[in-house]
């Protein structure tokens, strides 16, 4: 039997906190997604490094369009930075990224922005970044089946499969939550069918490398089975045959 894979070939992280670390520092809520691109930057490098081919975030839900509208304009505003000042830094390292969601509803001046990033990194192939921006997993699901209608296809998984937005990419492995709660958002419903939950305390800000290591490392101690028995992935010892009575 080969040895099983420790580390996830794809990570999906709902990058939950960032409110609460800049409001702990009696810092507008802004400053904590500034500090949550830093820790993204750090994150993207720490998966790179360890082998991880996809990594997955949920940078902005169709449901924060209810937010406040000033953290709304500023989780614009720090994307526009980020795509001016990321790019070139994922450019260099090797960083290919997607992002994945509704465009309609952005502003032109964002959605030429995710596709010149999208053009300028399309030929890099060390990790796949997908960023989830205007993004919900039921919108995902509605997307895929409406294309679906339109063309005349019946909604089979494989159909479907191939029309939702993360359709190249394998499902995620991991699925990672920061900040304490313990659920998922609204974030890849299909995909995460059979990923590993991991809930991380910590706020997204201070998830660091280690942090990241430790949700690796209960990531290898789980046994995966995808529908199967652990002794059908030859996990689990047979049962000892009954004894022979002697006389
Ligand atoms: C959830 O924390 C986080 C978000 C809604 C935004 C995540 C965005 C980033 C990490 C920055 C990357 C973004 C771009 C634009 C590239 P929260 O605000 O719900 O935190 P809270 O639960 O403490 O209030």
């Amino acid at each position: 039997m080969s040895a099983p894979r420790t580390v996830p070939h794809h990570i999906a992280i709902v990058m939950d906190g960032n409110g609460r670390w800049a409001t702990r520092r009696f810092l507008p809520r802004v400053a904590g997604h500034k500090q949550g691109v830093e820790s993204l930057r750090r994150c993207v490098k720490a998966c790179a490094d360890r082998g991880v081919a996809v990594l997955t975030v949920f940078a902005f839900s169709s449901e924060n369009w209810n937010r406040p509208q000033d953290e709304v304009s500023g989780l614009m505003e720090l994307l526009v930075l980020a795509l001016g000042r990321e790019v070139p830094r994922l450019q260099a390292d090797g960083v290919r990224l997607h992002f994945v969601g509704e465009r309609q509803g952005l502003s032109e001046r964002i959605r030429s922005g995710l596709a010149q990033a999208e053009a300028a990194t399309a030929h890099n192939t060390r990790l796949v970044l997908n960023v989830c921006f205007n993004y919900g997993g039921r919108w995902d699901v509605a997307q895929a089946a409406a294309k679906l209608a339109a063309q005349g296809l019946p909604p089979t998984e494989l159909n479907l499969d191939r029309a939702m937005a993360l359709a190249h990419v394998p499902d995620p492995d991991l699925f990672i939550r920061t900040g304490g709660e313990q659920r998922m958002s609204n974030f890849l419903l299909w995909q995460s069918a059979y990923s590993e939950l991991f809930f991380s305390d910590r706020l997204w800000p201070d998830f660091d490398e280690a942090a990241l290591d430790e949700a690796i490392a209960a990531f290898g101690r789980r046994e995966r089975r995808f529908g199967q028995t652990s002794a059908q992935l030859g996990n689990e010892a047979a049962p000892a045959a009954p004894r022979q009575q002697t006389a």
